[in-house]
């Protein structure tokens, strides 16, 4: 398929130009034939493959499939690098620089002689981080996931990445395993390159990639070694071209709908927390508002069907067995816009055609969910004026009413200073609170949020508690953790004046999380707060603390919103 469209390519490579000349000429030098600037499209492959992040180890491998793609279908296939952010390994916090990596991924795509751009992605902030660059950029893109690991093993039982991790590291920590059990843990965890193999950030992001129309059905369920991921990145390359020749940029399918789409599929899958911050920086690149109340109104309507750790049983290789996304979107389809435009050329519907079900015990009936709502709800109240998150569905439903006195640690170091001591003043219904983890305070918002489960509650057979902060939590995470305060506290807002002692009530079903107080001694506190001084006064941290918007705006930098895009 070609078509008479001037490529963008052909302004870097056929002018009757010296600059021309050395364009060609620096294509050449890589030991390619002039063949190569016959008016095919210039497809640039954004690699996020770093040997510091084994979750986009293989991406290499997957890069070098969707090059087949891109040649037989009459394009130019070059690779090139971004950052790679690592979640395992990267401090403070991988989302201290999604924003940086999108700034990479968007200017990279701008500024070389590109006509279409594949995108490799896989862990966490990944995918996020490319799919606002190139929402940005505006380049005709398709997003081709690494896949989950295959599914963890131990002593004979599937475990899955962060979640059970967790569960198995709390018995270590109240010594019902020993060190031999542990180092065997560690050796089957991750048994694969690929993303965590739960429905936690990655497998969540890499999902609604594909509910925006961003990436080819069935894409993001497939596990990272499975043949069949190089297939899908094989035919990713091919249909990029087409794309490129059709102008099938992002901005004509990432659309209020597709993203209503998103959050749909996000409440259905019982996606990860840090998807609402991630929809909401996407759609600010396009310019189009998202505010909180659209998750609630659309978790409310949307039931919980993908039985999937941390919120259900199974792992994402048995999700793939069972069908993958395709499946799950099908069984949701009257709750999607089925015309939304993909990157197929096709709508929702018309992809989502031949999927099948395989396993009702992985993937529900909409007639038969395993939740009537959404994962993921969000609350208001006077401790949240603008918002706060939690996941429903991988709470305690005991703890989703309730009301107990609070145990207040002023940051993280403290929390981890004391949250192992023998003398914690804690009961079950204690409330912990933990302040300064917000975008600012922290800074850079990690997940801080699953405020461990003081030992002396977990020796006592209690494995979950409320436990409130404006940080975010894995995705991987499980219990009853409210999370995303809005506005932070260590700009001011009500979180940075609750005190140990004071009352907390949690109100899941009437989506409040309020501090007891009365409104004239909240006044007087507020009145005397001072802000923390800033953790960093030069390079990309300053940049990060003077732009950074709120939990609630989806932190982004202000000035990479759609108002301040430029060409
Ligand atoms: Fe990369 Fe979990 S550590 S997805």
């Amino acid at each position: 398929m070609a078509s008479n469209r001037p490529l963008r390519s052909q302004t870097w490579f056929a002018q009757p130009t010296y600059e021309s000349l050395t364009h060609r000429a620096a294509i050449r030098a890589e030991g390619f034939t002039p063949d190569v600037f016959q008016n095919r499209p210039v497809i640039g492959i954004c690699n996020s493959w770093s040997e510091l992040n084994h979750c986009n180890l293989h991406l290499r491998t997957v890069a070098e499939a969707v090059k087949r793609g891109v040649w037989a279908a009459g394009g130019f296939p070059l690779e090139f690098p971004t950052i790679s952010l690592g979640e395992i390994y990267m401090k403070p916090t991988t989302m201290l620089f999604r924003n940086l990596m999108a700034m990479d991924v968007e200017e990279c795509i701008r500024a070389y002689p590109l006509d279409g751009v594949v995108l490799l992605c896989g862990c966490d902030k990944t995918t996020p981080a490319q799919i606002m660059g190139a929402a940005s950029a505006d380049l005709p893109a398709i997003v081709v996931t690494g896949g989950p690991q295959l599914n963890g093993r131990w002593e004979g039982n599937p475990i899955g990445a962060g979640t059970d991790g967790r569960k198995l590291y709390d018995l270590y920590r109240t010594g019902r395993i020993d060190d031999e059990q542990l180092c065997e843990i560690e050796g089957g965890i991750y048994r694969s390159a690929g993303h965590c193999n739960v429905m936690g950030t990655a497998s969540t992001m890499t999902s609604l990639a594909e509910a925006l129309g961003l990436a080819l059905p069935g894409c993001a369920s497939i596990p990272a070694p499975d043949s069949r991921r190089q297939a899908v990145a094989e035919q990713s390359g091919r249909r990029i071209v087409e794309a490129v020749w059709e102008d099938l940029r992002p901005s004509r399918i990432l659309t209020r709908a597709a993203l209503e789409n998103a959050i749909t599929v996000d409440m259905a899958i019982g996606g990860s927390t840090n998807a609402v911050v991630h929809l909401i920086a996407i759609a600010g690149r396009l310019g189009i508002p998202l505010p909180l109340a659209e998750f609630d109104a659309i978790s409310r309507r949307t039931p919980f069907l993908a039985n999937v750790k941390p919120s259900g049983q199974f792992l994402m290789e048995d999700f793939f067995y069972a069908g993958g996304l395709p499946a799950l979107m099908k069984e949701i389809l009257p709750l999607l816009h089925g015309d939304a435009l993909t990157i197929t050329g096709k709508t929702i519907a018309e992809n989502l055609a031949t999927a099948v079900c395989y396993n009702r015990d992985v993937i529900r009936e909409a007639a038969r969910p395993l939740h009537p709502e959404g994962g993921t709800v969000v609350l208001n109240g006077n401790l949240a004026p603008n918002g706060a998150v939690l996941k429903q569905t991988a709470a305690s439903p005991h703890l989703l009413q309730h009301r107990g006195q609070a145990y207040v640690f002023e940051n993280y170091q403290q929390m981890r200073a004391e949250i192992d001591s023998d003398d914690l003043p804690v009961e079950a219904s204690t409330v912990l609170v933990m302040k300064n983890a917000g975008p600012k305070g922290a800074p850079g918002f990690p997940e801080w949020g699953h405020i461990p489960m003081p030992r002396v509650l977990l020796n006592r057979g209690i494995p979950d508690m409320v436990r409130i902060s404006d940080a975010r939590m894995s995705g991987t995470s499980f219990g009853t953790v409210v999370l995303h305060i809005a506005p932070e506290s260590a700009i001011g807002g009500p979180l940075a004046i609750a005190e140990t002692g004071d009352e907390i009530a949690l109100d899941v079903a009437n989506r409040r999380i309020d501090l007891c107080l009365p409104a004239d001694e909240i006044a007087r506190r507020l009145a005397t707060f001072e802000p923390p001084p800033p953790k960093y006064t030069r390079g990309y941290g300053k940049l990060f603390l003077d732009h950074v918007t709120q939990a609630d705006q989806g932190c982004d930098f202000d000035f990479l919103r759609a108002e301040s895009a430029h060409e």
